[in-house]
């Protein structure tokens, strides 16, 4: 190619990631992979294997066990054996095995990128953006369901062994999927992934080893169907929860029918692109490409049925093939192709058969003028107009990058269309009139809807069908219930803390003399108090345990100008992030553990190693909540929407009480964080050194800076200068009775939210803090066509 046609034709030169790492990981197993039971891998007592292939070359990757019944049998039985523990360890400890799942998998993220590439033939660009950075927020989102299972599902039991079969067009997604929620809920696992796409879910049983996951918590067996069907039908399982075709799903169905087990179906689709006259076409068309060209259309969810108004089909056609046009098909690792290769020559072959059948049944054919690679598995973008309702292709799922277009000319219409097929998974329409929007996303029968956007998927929001795609929802709050039982009376095993590394031993032993003075810390800087003074801490006895700066009017003023500038970055922060930054704290913390038990026990005489650990948790707590305080949706009359939405305060000063100091600290000031506020806190003037030896775990934690404040000094002095500063949204207080006087009357300057609390005595729970870090905003959004 000359460099005038370089630079006429703008080409994409080849960007590939390497696949060296993940070939080197094959390697150091051998390229042969035994079966994952009880923490161990084991020799299939099948003495079979069978092999992983790249679909984008052809070539083997692998060889992995292939189980048969006997091997179902040890796995179940390995995993009722770990349930026995499992289901009486204690949310926190839970949470802490799920908080180290999400870290090993963001640290190894491009080892499974490149590896569920190679597996599946997906391209790397959606594996190293999408698959992956699910995966990990998924573990994330439920170790905080771990967290609060005791106080939110109070009253719920885990199940017991659950079987999980999961499909291979997202094999980590849906491995995640599935295992975190039921390990959040305190059951035991054992995982089939699919047959042709086997790897990630070998390379995920390593990290549950490293992490020191108890053996038999979860169990991985490769095998095919039959391996499937053995697990369905074995009496040692209490629930099935399945995702593939929708064909395995009724078998599944009928095998468990009366056996008592519990069953989640998550099954195929034929989801609906609805376009009206006034999209945003360009958007749409690009919503297209993400609706049937991701995932080379092998989504159970696919927006594989596009319906455009009559009135600009012939305008969207035109866009659509002009953008087919530019797609780029080929090797799934590099990093400028949009498709990469289906899955084995059995899809492709049923892909060719359907687009085959469309062409036989009169619809209008159409793929881009270029050819895929000869080699490997690949099939273009394909476009069929002038589809019939009830033709094949209109009905039946090609789960291939094929996608069907009908016209309609009424919303009535449209709705009729979108409903006319056996499934209900998902849908989305587009419109610029959000009435017109909500007001079919209403009538179409299907688990989610995406507004002017499509295929957008997170762990906060339950996903599931209607109809013929299945029942049951994975995510939110709402799948959780897919993994445990109501029982009479719910017995939670309490105090049997056995995670590892938790356990800060009290110490009366008291620390060398101090002679240094903590500073304030403002702005994510330690900073002398402006006063110049310092102030002595004592212990309970009398003795002098250390010094802490005596904050003045200044300093407030300089740490409340910190919150505030933090405010909007803090505040807009992803709920996902913040969580990840509390749970980085409360990491942080445990490595100092026994140092601040220590300090503790020295200066308040009672048990810092118990304190420390209830902080821990607070953190865990606080950090479970920043992404699932969810608001409502009100039944207002009319034909509405009424959003109403949990919103943060501001900007806060909190006072804390005298007793437990760190907990309080952990449990006030972390709830207000998680919810968006920007603090100023005021340690406990009995008790002021935990706080300030807090600064340095805040400044290891990625706390934004100015985010979480910290003055030392005289209470009531620091609390009357928070409550007359305008620029404060809410203060809490807790100390003597005579001070919430004192800080309800100054506060009036501004209206500020004020909060007051016993400077002792139990801390509130964490429900109450929440309602008091928020306030509530609604958004009515009525809806007719
Ligand atoms: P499948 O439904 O047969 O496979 C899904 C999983 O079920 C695999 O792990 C498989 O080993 C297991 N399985 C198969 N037979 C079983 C049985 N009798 N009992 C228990 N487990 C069993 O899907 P397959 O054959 O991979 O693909 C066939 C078609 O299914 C595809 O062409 C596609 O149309 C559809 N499909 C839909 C998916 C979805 O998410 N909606 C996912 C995968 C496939
Ligand atoms: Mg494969």
């Amino acid at each position: 190619m000359t460099l005038t046609e370089i630079m006429q034709t703008l080409p994409y030169g080849p960007a590939p990631e390497a696949a060296q790492p993940a070939m080197d990981w094959l390697k150091a197993h051998k390229g042969k992979f035994q079966l994952f039971i009880a923490g161990k891998w084991r020799t299939p007592a099948s003495r079979e294997w069978f092999a992983t292939i790249n679909p984008a070359n052809g070539q083997k990757l692998a060889e992995v066990a292939l189980a048969n019944a006997t091997d179902v049998d040890k796995a179940v039985k390995a995993a009722r054996k770990a349930f026995v523990e499992w289901s009486q360890t204690r949310g926190h400890v839970r949470a802490r095995y799920l908080y180290a799942m999400a870290r090993q998998i963001q640290k190894h993220a491009r080892l499974f990128a490149v590896l569920e590439t190679l597996d599946n033939g997906k391209p790397i660009r959606e594996t190293r953006d999408i698959d992956i950075p699910l995966v990990a927020r998924h573990f994330y989102y439920h170790a905080g369901w771990a967290q609060l299972m005791e106080s939110e599902l109070a009253g719920y039991a885990p199940l017991g062994v659950v079987g999980q079969i999961i499909p291979w067009n997202f094999p980590l997604l849906m491995l995640a999927w599935k295992v975190a929620p039921a390990l959040a809920m305190g059951n035991t696992v054992v995982l089939k992934p699919a047959e042709f796409t086997p790897l990630t879910a070998l390379l995920f049983a390593e990290i549950c080893q490293n992490i020191g996951l108890p053996p038999g918590v979860v169990n991985i067996i490769t095998g095919d169907g039959k391996t499937g069907a053995a697990l369905v039908e074995h009496p040692g399982v209490d629930k099935i929860a399945f995702t593939g075709s929708t064909e395995v799903g009724r078998i599944i169905r009928k095998a468990t029918a009366g056996s008592g087990k519990k069953l989640s179906l998550e099954l195929g689709g034929k989801s609906p692109f609805v376009v009206f006259e006034d999209a945003d076409l360009d958007s749409a068309v690009e919503g297209v490409v993400d609706a049937i060209w991701f995932n080379q259309g092998q989504v159970c969810c696919a927006g594989s049925r596009l319906l455009v108004q009559e009135g600009i089909a012939e305008k969207m056609y035109a866009k659509l093939r002009a953008r087919m046009e530019k797609l780029r098909v080929g090797d799934p690792l590099d990093k400028a192709v949009d498709l990469g290769a289906i899955i084995a020559p059995v899809q492709l072959e049923k892909i060719q058969r359907l687009v085959q059948k469309g062409v036989e049944e009169g619809a209008k054919l159409w793929q881009p003028s270029w050819a895929v690679p000869a080699e490997g598995c690949f099939y273009p973008p394909t476009l069929f107009t002038e589809v019939a309702p009830a033709s094949t292709i209109a009905q039946e799922e090609i789960f291939g990058p094929v996608l069907a277009a009908l016209t309609f000319r009424t919303p009535e219409e449209a709705v009729r269309l979108a409903n006319n097929t056996r499934y209900g998974l998902a849908a989305s329409i587009w419109s610029e009139d959000i009435n017109l929007a909500l007001d079919v996303a209403t009538q179409i029968k299907a688990g989610t809807i995406w507004i002017n956007s499509t295929n957008l998927f997170d762990a906060a929001s339950g996903f599931g069908g209607y109809r013929e795609s299945g029942f049951g929802r994975e995510g939110g709050r709402e799948g959780l219930w897919e993994y445990v039982k109501k029982i009479e009376q719910h017995r939670t095993a309490q105090g049997q803390s056995s995670a590892r590394g938790l356990t800060a031993k009290a110490s009366a032993e008291s620390l060398p003399p101090i002679d240094r003075t903590a500073k304030l810390f403002i702005g994510g800087k330690q900073v002398r108090p402006d006063s110049g003074y310092s102030k002595a801490v004592h212990a309970p006895d009398g003795r002098l345990v250390g010094e802490v700066g005596l904050g003045n009017r200044k300093d407030i003023r300089n740490a409340v100008e910190a919150a505030r500038a933090a405010q909007e970055g803090w505040r807009k922060t992803a709920a996902h992030s913040k969580a990840q930054i509390l749970y980085f704290l409360a990491e942080n913390l445990s490595q100092r553990a026994e140092e601040f038990a220590r300090r503790l026990s020295e200066q308040t005489g009672q048990d810092g190693g118990a304190e420390v650990e209830a902080a821990l948790e607070a953190l865990f707590t606080a950090a479970a909540w920043a992404d699932k305080y969810e608001g409502l949706v009100h039944p207002t009359p009319l034909r509405n929407v009424t959003l109403a939405i949990p919103e943060p305060i501001g900007v806060m000063g909190i006072l804390c009480p005298d007793d437990q100091p760190l907990l309080a600290l952990a449990r006030l000031a972390g709830t207000a964080l998680a919810m968006g506020n920007t603090l100023v806190v005021v340690p406990s003037p009995l008790a002021p050194l935990s706080a300030t030896d807090f600064y340095q775990v805040l400044e290891t934690s990625d706390v934004p800076a100015g985010t979480f404040n910290i003055v030392t000094g005289e209470r009531d002095e620091l609390a009357l200068t928070l409550a007359e500063h305008d620029d404060v949204d809410a203060v809490w207080y807790a100390g003597p009775q005579a001070g919430w006087a004192l800080v309800e009357k100054a506060s009036t300057g501004n209206m500020k939210r004020t909060w007051t609390l016993p400077s002792s005595g139990p801390l509130p729970d964490t429900e109450e803090i929440l309602r008091q870090a928020t306030q509530v905003k609604n958004i009515w959004v009525p809806y007719g066509a």
